[in-house]
């Protein structure tokens, strides 16, 4: 069994996420989905979530794609999750291209084309901005 890993917020689940999470399942044949918790994005990347880790998580386990969702603590812990979980492919989106090829040594390394113009940044502006038009 091949098993496939991969980092995110997914926060307001948007079809860019979905695409990146079937192509990460095709693969392999078990998908594990870290889930940045709400510490940790506030903490390290400064971003407050509108869904919750709780209502983010179970979005992400009831897409088909996934088979497995844990909480991203920290940045090291990819090195021990790649290993505990027998992982063979580690994927990103490639905003992240290069940053994780320290992983080499342990686990095939896969950067996926992003999907273009969607992103939860952008979907947040958007519906600021159609707010202030009234
Ligand atoms: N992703 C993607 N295509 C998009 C948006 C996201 O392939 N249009 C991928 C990212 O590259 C990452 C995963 O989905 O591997 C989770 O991304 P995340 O940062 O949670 O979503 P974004 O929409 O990029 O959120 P933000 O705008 O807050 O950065």
């Amino acid at each position: 069994m091949k098993r496939v890993i991969t980092y995110g917020t997914f926060d307001l689940l948007h079809y860019g996420h979905i695409n990146l999470l079937r192509r990460a399942k095709a693969l392999g044949d078990y998908l594990v989905v870290v889930l940045s918790s709400d510490e940790f994005n506030w903490r390290e990347k400064h971003k407050k979530c509108y869904f919750t880790y709780e209502e983010r998580k179970q979005l992400l386990e009831a897409i088909r794609y996934v088979d497995l969702v844990i909480p991203e603590n920290n940045w090291e812990q990819k090195r021990s999750d790649v290993k505990e979980y027998h992982i063979n492919t580690f994927v990103m989106g490639d905003d992240w291209e290069g940053k994780f090829d320290f992983l080499k040594e342990y686990c095939e390394v896969v950067y996926l084309e992003r999907t273009p113009e969607i992103s939860t940044t952008q979907i947040k502006k958007d519906l600021n901005s159609m707010e202030a038009k009234g």
